[in-house]
């Protein structure tokens, strides 16, 4: 038996997760968990809230509430989430936990200690409007490597390189706009240098990275590796524990990631077996699991092995860290502020958990970003859950309930055929097995739902519809045989729908639960003369009418009708951009003037500060609506309307054209 520690990235906590977290890191450890334990295998999982760090204090000063006010809040809600999707966690905990604050600053003491952190004055930026220092995403920019202008004082989310927040060309405080001076201020850095080797050989010696992890992280080893800053003037957060240090907390980073010790320390005190986390630390033939994001690689595969290699204590390495490519909606990033995307809570009000999580894992990005749609929702709901999966099982067991006084049949006239379609399925089953060991879930349950494919060709094949009336025995044999792939199907489909799973176990006739069960069970006979369950549809469709309402609900909005009448009072223009400057105090206004052509100059204020650069403007031929109300925007007033779109990557994109055209012309 092996012995395996499941880990899901900690989500912050700012907000609910959307979809793209849920794929990228809770339920894709919830289907290795849940099907390790079914092979009967030691397996812990754990997980919990990312409570510190810029994005919460951020969003509780937006609302004005304390940030441990709004993470309580959270953490209760998105815990109690975890559990309706059937999320297995077995110890969904916090960093505000007190194990995982003690562990964090006796961890730092240690490599203190053992001379891997260092203290240095550094420049940082400053807000002097916010009186504060900017770190990691209070500070936004352009990213030195890349060019992209979103990028955060602590990474690019473009290329996923690590930054330091003076790195950034052009950056802007992310609460108000305004541009940060230098200000000098000590801190203490994690020796990240020191550990290149270690780092080198780990990567190249760990068989089991994804090639994007790999790839990455020794992308990141050539280009050579940076000190890493240790600690924040930020209040909220774990104070660090260094001498001299006693106004300072840890970067989030590099606590969260401790998270996953801490939690599996946790776990086993609340189990009265305060030793029992070290046979999965410390024992090195327990295997670690971490499920993430493409975004959270250098974090996983560089920094926090470091961590562990420079505490001297022995902690296993991550053994597999699975980094999925990104999920997109509907081709767009997923976005808050924008609306963009749907979220856990509402997802459940819409549609039942396991239908989430069969579209979700059916679309799993695993080797290129996908996107989420509602027609792929629809096309994966209606024709595979339930036409062929949902069909199949409910088919045989109403069929059997109905003629064979509600019990599971003897089997007297078996055939070899049905010696052989019962072994394909167990072959299937085996196969189902390799792939979720290889990790690539999407394929493991698309040939999962092949039992029921295999089982409708069955069916209609040997028609025990017609058998019943010549020979009620053969018909016997024949939903004996449906029943096992039936059974079959409850047991593989466990870890990936493990609602549906078991009620398809209890409409078997069993009285447990199907999780209490074993994956080598798939092999085994069916106990004849159990009564079955009454059988229940599985599953529905997803109707047209049902689709329309939810994306009207859910995406961003499309407007009434207009007649050519309404449209021809819209004077839709090319214009010029000749000036272009920002609004103080706003990180959002731009106060443009644009030439309509014969000396017609008009002012803009346009709503595009956080997607451009007033420079990259200027000489720009852009659409606007010429006839607006004139209106005032902060005190400036704005008489044209510029058009723009939100590109793929969820910034916005102005509309230009694509041949000279003078300004002042006519948009037809
Ligand atoms: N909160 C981070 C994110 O959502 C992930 C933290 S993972 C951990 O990107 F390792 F730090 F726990
Ligand atoms: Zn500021």
């Amino acid at each position: 038996m092996g012995r395996w520690l499941v880990t899901a990235a900690w989500p912050y906590i700012n907000y609910v997760p959307h979809l793209g977290t849920m794929i990228g890191s809770v339920l894709s450890a919830d289907v290795v968990a849940r099907y390790l334990r079914l092979k009967g295998e030691e397996v812990v999982f754990v997980s919990g809230s990312d409570e510190h760090g810029t994005p919460i204090e951020v969003e509780a000063i937006r609302r004005g509430v304390e940030p441990r006010a709004l993470t309580d809040e959270n953490h209760k809600k998105v815990k109690r989430l975890f559990e309706l999707w059937g999320i297995s966690f077995d110890n969904y905990t916090r960093t505000e936990s007190e194990v995982h604050k003690r562990f964090v600053r006796e961890f730092y003491m240690k490599l203190y200690k053992r001379g891997y952190i260092f203290t240095e004055v550094v420049k940082l930026p400053y807000c002097p409007k916010c009186r504060r220092f900017l770190p990691d995403r209070f500070v936004e920019g352009t990213c030195p490597y890349c060019g992209y202008e979103g990028a955060r004082g602590d990474q690019c989310d473009k290329c996923g390189r690590l930054l330091e927040p003076l790195m950034l060309i052009n950056p802007r405080c992310t609460i108000c706009g305004s541009k940060p001076e230098v200000r000098e201020s000590k801190h203490w850095f994690f020796d990240l240098p020191k550990l290149t080797e270690d780092l080198k050989e780990y990567i190249l010696n760990n068989p089991n990275l994804p090639d994007n992890a790999r790839n990455m992280s020794l992308r990141m080893l050539e280009e050579g590796l940076k000190p890493r800053s240790l600690t924040r003037d930020n209040k909220w957060g774990i104070p660090a524990p260094f001498p001299g240090a006693e106004n300072k907390t840890i970067y989030v980073w590099m606590e969260a990631v401790l998270g996953y010790i801490s939690a599996t320390m946790e776990y086993f005190i609340r189990k009265g077996d305060p030793e029992g986390w070290k046979r999965f630390w410390l024992d090195p033939s327990t295997r670690t699991l971490y499920f993430i994001a493409k975004d959270n690689i250098p974090f996983h595969t560089l920094i926090f092995p470091a961590l562990l290699i420079a505490s001297g204590e022995g902690y296993n390495l991550p053994w597999r860290v699975d980094s999925v490519e990104y999920l997109l909606f509907e081709g767009m990033k997923f976005s808050k502020s924008r609306r963009i995307g749907v979220w856990i809570d509402e997802a459940l009000e819409l549609f039942p958990a396991d239908y989430w999580r069969f579209v979700l894992i059916s679309i799993r990005p695993e080797t290129k970003d996908t996107s989420f749609t509602w027609k792929i929702f629809r096309e994966v709901i209606n024709s595979v859950l339930n036409d062929v999966i949902g069909n199949f099982i409910h088919r045989v067991l109403t069929f059997t309930y109905k003629n064979f006084n509600g019990k599971i049949p003897t089997p007297t006239k078996l055939t070899e055929r049905d010696k052989a379609v019962i072994d394909e399925a167990i072959a299937i089953s085996n196969e189902v097995a390799k792939l979720i060991e290889s990790f690539r879930l999407k394929d493991a349950l698309s040939r999962a739902t092949d039992i029921a494919r295999l089982g409708n060709r069955y069916l209609n094949e040997e028609k025990p519809w017609d058998v019943l009336k010549q020979d009620k025995e053969r018909a016997a044999s024949i939903m004996y045989t449906a029943l096992r792939l039936v059974k079959m199907l409850a047991i593989v489909l466990a870890p990936f729908i493990p609602f549906s799973a078991d009620k398809i176990w209890k409409m078997l006739g069993y009285k447990d639960s199907v999780h209490s069960h074993r994956w080598q069970e798939v092999a085994e006979d069916l106990p004849s003369g159990q009564e079955l369950g009454r059988p229940k549809p599985l599953f529905r469709k997803v109707t047209d009418e049902e689709l329309k309402r939810i994306m009207e609900r859910t995406l961003p909005k499309t407007s009434p009708k207009v007649t050519a009448e309404e449209l021809s009072k819209i004077d839709i223009r090319v214009a010029k951009v000749v000036e272009a400057e920002r609004i103080s105090g706003s990180n959002k206004l731009l106060k443009l003037k644009v030439d309509l052509g014969g000396n017609d100059i008009r002012q803009c204020i346009a709503g595009i500060g956080e997607h451009y650069e007033p420079r990259e403007l200027i000489g720009k031929h852009i659409v606007v609506i010429a006839n607006i109300t004139p209106k005032v925007i902060k005190g400036e007033v704005s008489e044209v309307m510029l058009l723009a779109a939100i590109s793929t990557d969820g910034k916005l994109a102005l509309i230009t054209t694509d041949r000279e055209v003078k300004p002042g012309s006519r948009v037809l």
